[in-house]
């Protein structure tokens, strides 16, 4: 027996710390936080513990919250007070983003990045308009129109870059653009710049998977869709090649950082963009991989803060610079 090789050597108390790869700090991670247009009081989100909606006026105490832990990033999204087809509540200047953002960057530290879309505004719960064919009351049967649904890809364009141009003024230090519609990055880069943000970096949602594990985001932010799915745009978790192609057109177009989501379920995908691309890589651990969590921790079958760690570590070790998770103020709290 040749034990030349001993590996748990370098397992034994004192050493394991040298010899760790990867390590996670709260300058890691981005915490998101929803503000609510429509309500004067927190409301818990039932299916993210410890997560909840905030009015306006308790955007501030709520980034406050977050920076004590010693994370210094927020990724804001809005529930606005009305929705239209177009979702112009998007771009408004007194729209809930814009709101919040306005107040958070002139009273915290706080880096705030927002997220570019449509869903939440639209009445229909998609990441743009609809094409013309299918608005109004063109279609009878709910089940015909899912099938044919579309997103009219090039109006949504002038859409977000109205949003990204509205969020920059209210103070945005980053933004981004989560619809998946070909060229978003270019054209928000083109509209920023034009506006006097040329600053002001894009983290463009490159690999955004049509998943199920958005599910309680859905509820969190009210943005599910009222039919049909968001398959037409967002990509086929089967694909691995499709998203360093995606990748590489939103580098093409001026992407400052690199986002897949979700994070779990594609970690090859993290490491396959650590390995092809010198930008920083950001993973969304999404509201479902944190609910899990929960519901097995409260059943008593995981220790929560031991798999939340892990999760985290583990995105880390793929190869992401940046976490993005509803995890980040209780493992920062702890580490
Ligand atoms: C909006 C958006 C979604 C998420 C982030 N931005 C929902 C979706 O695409 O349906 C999901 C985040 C999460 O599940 O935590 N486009």
């Amino acid at each position: 027996m040749d034990l030349t090789h001993r590996p748990r050597r370098l397992r034994r108390d004192r050493i394991r710390g040298l010899v760790s790869e990867t390590s996670l700090d709260p300058t890691d991670f981005v915490a998101p936080v929803f503000v609510d247009a429509t309500t004067d009081e927190r409301r818990p989100i039932e299916s993210m513990p410890g997560h909840e909606r905030v009015p306006v006026d308790e955007a501030v105490a709520r980034v406050e919250a977050v920076l004590e832990t010693g994370v210094e990033a927020v990724m804001l999204f809005g529930v606005p007070r009305s929705k239209d087809p177009e979702g112009s509540r998007a771009w408004a200047d007194d729209g809930v983003i814009q709101e919040a953002t306005r107040r958070i960057t002139a009273e915290t530290d706080a880096y705030v990045i927002t997220d570019v879309c449509l869903c939440e505004y639209t009445d229909h719960g998609h990441c743009g308009p609809l094409e013309e064919e299918l608005r109004g009351d063109g279609v009878a049967d709910e089940r015909a129109c899912a099938a044919t649904l579309t997103v009219d890809n090039d109006a949504t364009l002038d859409s977000l870059e109205r949003i990204a141009v509205s969020h920059a003024e209210a103070g945005a230090d980053m933004v981004a653009p989560s619809g998946m519609m070909d060229g978003m990055v270019g054209a928000i880069r083109a509209a920023l710049d034009r506006a006097g943000h040329e600053h002001v970096p894009i983290m463009s949602y490159a690999a955004k998977y049509e998943s199920a594990f958005y599910g309680p985001f859905r509820d969190a932010a009210d943005g599910a869709p009222a039919f049909g799915d968001r398959r037409h745009y967002q990509m086929d978790p089967a694909n691995a090649r499709e998203a360093l192609r995606e990748v590489r057109l939103d580098v093409e177009q001026g992407a400052d950082v690199l986002m897949v989501k979700p994070a779990l379920p594609y970690l090859d995908i993290v490491a396959s963009l650590r390995r092809e691309f010198d930008h920083p890589v950001a993973a969304y651990n999404v509201s479902g991989e944190y609910a899990m969590l929960h519901a097995a921790a409260e059943k008593g079958w995981l220790d929560l803060e031991e798999v939340a760690v892990e999760s985290l570590l583990s995105i880390k070790r793929a190869g992401a610079d940046l976490i993005l998770t509803y995890f980040a103020e209780d493992v920062a709290r702890r580490l």
